[in-house]
């Protein structure tokens, strides 16, 4: 592909990312583009979205908490793709015409620009994609959208026309806030802080900045007034969905966003016929740990009942039930499996499969490695590590499996564990099929139990047991015939 077209024939696109601002009102010590929503750092969503786009550069701004900033970005996952990274730092920070100045030596004349903020993290690709396209390479086409209280934003200020809808008329300036009439103020049509348009044109703008506002900041909003006086067209792109463009300057902001998203995620999984008990209790995150974005995949007729948490990228296949309660990261359900409330899943890296009709919990653990066959039962208080139990095995009360090949049908009892370290190395345990191991048993790995044993309640097990035989590895029973038992004394 020629470098200097991108994807939709327009000229190769360089993104620039505003990330430069304090975030006071987070009351943090965290850069506020660093503070997650949905399980990602809002800079993180921003640059997702640039790369999918196709991006030639990405540009990122950088400024309070700079190398917390970069170091968080060159580091993770979201941050690789075809695109090349650039950091720019802005110190002083004097406004957001300042902050893309910076950015002028490491955008190519040839390219298009896009604006984007690292505050308002949910913008998506394809209404940048209609962005890119109205400004065409040629023009300067900015994102907007009418608020019910556009306090505080940047107005969108059209040419008056007689008799014209505004949505027709011409766009003369982007006019602050802070520096509005109140006519101005009273237009409902905001920037979004987003806009594209030529690399070249953009570079000459910038130029001619000055700070002779309310807030003594360089706009970069400003440029709409030079292009208009240049004759070079300003377009709007008003979209209506708000959440796209909502910026975050606040926890309340952050935690009022990340509902509506939640909320908006959770509608799709009702349309596709998923059944939320209460689609305003439920969570699907990334997994920060991997960087991995949120993803829950369900076949039909999947039910999910309250206050459950999806991390990272988990499947849940057709009939699969889970209970409330339940926070499942990476992992893969098999059809008409049941998680019953309180259960851990964590696949993390390794991942988790749990068997088709398999039964798990109330309150079980699944650690990255369990695979647990078909019809599996893991019961109340059970802990599984990096073990495979086969077809119809249970493991149903107070019991770890660690390091383990479990066995077809094996019953594993109450209170047995498999001492799978030794303090300094991990060792597995065999159980083969038909395997009976009774309750408060300690295999010490490595050992393997022999195909159709059975192990006696209360034994430690060091030694492998040959198939069939029953092992018990305890002190005999005594019985003492009419024990006296001992007496108080007397004072
Ligand atoms: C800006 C727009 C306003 C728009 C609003 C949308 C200007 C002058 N105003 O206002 O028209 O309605 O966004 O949310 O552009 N930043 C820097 N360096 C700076 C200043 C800001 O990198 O010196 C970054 C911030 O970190 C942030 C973004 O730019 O990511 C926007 O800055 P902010 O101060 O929030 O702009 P607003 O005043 O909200
Ligand atoms: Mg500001």
């Amino acid at each position: 592909m020629d470098n200097t077209i991108d994807h939709i024939g327009f000229h190769a696109l360089d993104v620039v990312i505003m990330a430069a601002g304090k975030g006071t009102r987070m009351k943090s010590q965290r850069p506020k583009v660093l503070h997650r929503l949905a399980g990602r750092p809002m800079l993180g969503h921003v640059v997702a979205t640039a790369a999918a786009l196709a991006a030639r550069r990405v540009v990122v701004i950088t400024g309070h908490g700079a190398t917390e900033v970069e170091a968080a970005l060159a580091g993770s996952a979201w941050a690789q793709g075809t695109f090349e990274l650039k950091f720019v730092r802005q110190e002083p920070q004097l406004g957001t015409g300042h902050a893309v100045q910076q950015a002028v030596p490491a955008l190519p004349d040839d390219g298009a620009v896009l604006v984007l903020s690292g505050d308002v993290p949910l913008i998506q690709a394809d209404t940048l994609r209609a962005l890119l396209a109205l400004s065409a390479g040629q023009q300067v086409a900015l994102l907007t959208v009418e608020l019910p209280d556009p306090t505080g934003y940047g107005r969108i200020v059209r040419d008056q026309v007689h008799g014209e809808a505004h949505g027709g008329a011409r766009v003369a300036a982007i006019v602050e806030h802070k520096d509005a009439s109140d006519a101005q103020r009273a237009i409902r049509e905001i920037y979004s802080g987003i806009m594209a348009l030529p690399a070249r044109l953009l570079k000459g703008w910038l130029a001619r900045l000055t700070n002779d506002n309310a807030q003594q900041e360089y706009y970069l909003t400003d440029i709409v007034r030079f292009a208009v006086a240049d004759g070079v067209p300003v377009r709007a792109h008003a979209i209506s969905d708000a959440l796209q463009v909502t910026g975050i300057n606040s926890p309340a902001q952050l935690a009022e966003l990340e509902r509506a998203w939640q909320r908006r995620l959770a509608d799709g999984l009702l349309a596709q016929g998923v059944r939320l008990a209460d689609p305003a209790r439920l969570d699907v995150r990334a997994d920060p740990r991997l960087d991995r974005p949120g993803e829950l995949l369900c076949g039909q007729d999947v039910e999910i009942d309250v206050n459950c948490v999806f991390e990272g990228r988990v499947e849940l296949a057709d009939n699969v039930r889970i209970g409330a309660n339940c926070v499942v990261a990476n992992a893969c359900i098999a059809a008409g499996a049941v998680i019953h409330p309180f259960t851990h899943i964590d696949g993390e890296k390794l991942g988790v499969t749990v068997g088709a009709g398999a039964l798990v919990g109330p309150f079980a653990r699944l650690r990255p490695g369990a695979q647990l066959g078909a019809e599996v039962h893991i019961g109340n208080f059970v802990e599984v590590k990096n073990a495979t139990l086969a077809a119809g095995a249970k493991a149903n009360h107070l019991a770890y499996l660690g390091d383990a090949t479990v066995g077809e049908r094996v019953n594993f009892g109450a209170g047995s564990i498999t001492a799978n370290y030794d303090g300094a190395n991990k060792h597995r345990t065999v159980i083969e099929a038909d395997v009976h191991v009774g309750s408060n048993c300690v295999l010490v790995a490595p050992v393997t139990l022999g195909a159709g044993g059975t192990v006696g309640g209360g034994s430690t097990i060091t030694k492998s047991t040959p198939p069939g035989a029953l092992s018990v590895a305890r002190g005999k029973q005594l019985s003492i015939a009419n024990w006296q038992r001992p007496v108080k004394h007397k004072p």
